[in-house]
Formats: C-alpha cells, structure tokens, sequence
C-alpha cells in the first residue's frame, strides 16, 4: 500500500523537491504551508503540482496539524516548515515561534501517532555551528550557534533528543548546508542559485558571500529526507549533509562552462560556518546519501531553468 507522506513546508524550494520524490515513489503528498502561491511546486514539479494535495495552515498550530494527521490518515512526516535566517533576524520572536514552537508541535502530534507513523524525519541546518568549531565539524553537533536561527535549529535536536528519550519519538534531523537548484531563491545562501538564474537568462548577478562551504544539490537533500523519514530507526539522531566542497571560484566556474561568460560577482565574507562538515552517519545509519557532483547539479539546475522558461 503507498504511504501518505505530510511534507510541512511544502511550498519551499526543499518542500517542492521533497514532494517530486515521493511522487516518484508512487506515494501520496499532503503538504501544510501557511501560504498558496505554488510557484516553487510549480516549478519543480510541473504538471504533477496537482498531485499534491495542499492544506493551508500554520505549524503553530498544534490542532490543526493534529487533525491533518489523522484527516489524512498521515503514515510518514517530513518536517521542513521554517523561516531563514534573514527571516528570524527580521522578527525574532516570530522566527523562534514558528522555528521551535512549530516543531515541538510535530514532536508532539506524531509522538501520540506511533502506531502509525514511524517517527519525524525534519530539517536542522549547518547553523547550529559557528566559525569557532573546527573543520571539518564534527557531525555530534556543536553548542554555540552564531545566529538565532541556528539556536533554533540546535533547540530542535534538543527537543528530538528529549522526545526520543521521555516519548519514545524516533527522529532523523538533517543539517542541510548551502541547498542549491531550482526553488532556492529565498535565504541567506539562495545567491549561488540565484546567480544560476541570472546565467540562464543572460543577466549579471552579484553573489553576496565568498569563501569555501558544502554545496547540496536541493534533489539529493530531498531523497534523503524521504529516506529518512521511512527509516526504522530508534532514539533522536541527527546527520550532516556530505556535500560538495567548493569554493566560490569553483561554483562561478561551475556556471561558467554552461553559460561562458556568464557576469557573475562575489563579495563579503565567508559564512560564518567550519567550510567543512564530517558526513559520516547517514551512510551508515540510513543509507546511500545521493551526490550529484557540483558541475553535474549547476549544469542541471541552468538547464531546468532554461527549460522552464
Ligand atoms: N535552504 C537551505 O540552504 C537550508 C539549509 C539548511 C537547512 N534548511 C532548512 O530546510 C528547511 C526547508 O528549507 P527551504 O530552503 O525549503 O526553505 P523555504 O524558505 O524555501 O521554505 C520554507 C517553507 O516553510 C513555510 N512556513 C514558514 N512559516 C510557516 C508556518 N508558520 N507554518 C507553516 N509553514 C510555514 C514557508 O511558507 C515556506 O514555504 C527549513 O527548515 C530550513 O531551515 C535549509
């Protein structure tokens, strides 16, 4: 029997990715969002957006999302609703509400459900580090998150962690770095797609950052989320994303050999992460984690624009 996946976040870059493999599957997506505008499902997903069934409705909102569970008779969750970094910096208590209050939520609704659905698979983020940590980061996580958002992220792990111990709630938390490819055109990383974009069209783009960091390819970071989220597992775990290591010369290169010439700056300092993750236990807890190699994914990413139009 196909499972019923709910994707919080549906409608964000990773959400609409999320939502096409699971489709792939010949499973069923029920995505909660706040909003409507469907321009990244759109986008990535093409005619089989309306295969997706939508549900309007705020994470915060522990009722509501308790009753699309069991309206929808929800057998797998993947928990991506959030707000960014700029976001969080913007309205610092809306970010923690909806960032950590959200998702106590979803430890909470699906802890009461574990007959039917095996645990949480939700997005952490390489924000839970800060330049201080060493590289590459030790993927047992870090302590002192440079940014509220990255608090967030880190309070997340910590409510998995307790859920998994008082609850007996199983969760797999992913820490995405910078997610590039079609639908990233939001948050503080979104440049390197955006300037994609730009190429395709035969516009100039200026990258605000510089420095070395992991590049995820949006598709890869969604089929593990799916993995993940149908994993049988145990207690509170958490995996960094074994992305590829790049500089911003070697991403702008990158673009360059599909679209030569391509007017693409870069200024500002490096993220305020370790350039490098340790990224180990996913491969060995859950399974093969995909790796579109750096050139493999831009070339794909300017080609799916182009072709969208
Ligand atoms: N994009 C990255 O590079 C990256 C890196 C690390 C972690 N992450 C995490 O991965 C997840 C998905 O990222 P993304 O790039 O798809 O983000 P996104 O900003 O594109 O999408 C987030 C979605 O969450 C929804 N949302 C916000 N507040 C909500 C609320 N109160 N109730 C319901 N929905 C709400 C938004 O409407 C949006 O559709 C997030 O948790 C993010 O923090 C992303």
């Amino acid at each position: 029997m196909s499972e019923r996946v709910l994707v919080t976040g549906v409608l964000g870059c990773l959400g609409a990715w999320v939502a096409r493999a699971v489709l792939a599957d010949g499973d069923d997506v029920v995505g909660y969002d706040l909003g409507e505008n469907t321009a990244r499902l759109d986008l990535v997903l093409g005619e089989d957006a309306a295969r997706v069934t939508l549900v309007c409705g705020d994470i915060t909102d522990l009722e509501a999302l308790e009753r699309v569970l069991d309206e929808h008779e929800i057998t797998r969750v993947v928990h991506l609703a959030a707000l960014q970094v700029p976001f969080v910096r913007a309205n610092p208590p809306l970010g923690m509400r909806v960032n950590v209050a959200g998702t106590v939520n979803v430890f909470e609704a699906v802890s009461k459900r574990l007959d039917r659905i095996p645990g949480v698979a939700y997005a952490s983020s390489t924000a839970v580090y800060s330049a201080a940590d060493p590289s590459p980061a030790p993927e047992a996580g870090s302590t002192a998150p440079s940014t509220l958002y990255g608090v967030s992220k880190l309070a997340d792990e910590g409510m998995a962690r307790v859920y998994a111990a008082d609850n007996g709630l199983p969760s797999i938390g992913l820490r995405p770095y910078v997610v590039y490819g079609p639908g990233r055109d939001q948050g503080m990383t979104s440049g390197p797609t955006m300037a994609m974009l730009a190429a395709a069209r035969g516009e100039p783009y200026a990258i605000g950052y510089g420095g070395t960091a992991q590049y995820d390819f949006a598709p890869d970071v969604a089929r593990a989320f799916v993995m993940a989220a149908g994993a049988e597992r145990e207690g509170a775990a958490v995996y960094n994303a074994p992305g590829a290591v790049a500089a911003m010369e070697d991403v702008v290169a990158a673009i360059r050999t599909v679209v030569p010439g391509a007017e693409i700056t870069w200024s500002g300092d490096a993220l305020p992460f370790p350039p490098k993750l340790e990224a180990v236990g996913f491969d060995r807890d859950v399974g093969t984690f995909p790796r579109t190699p750096l050139d493999v994914g831009v070339a794909t990413t300017i080609e799916h624009f182009r072709a969208s139009g």
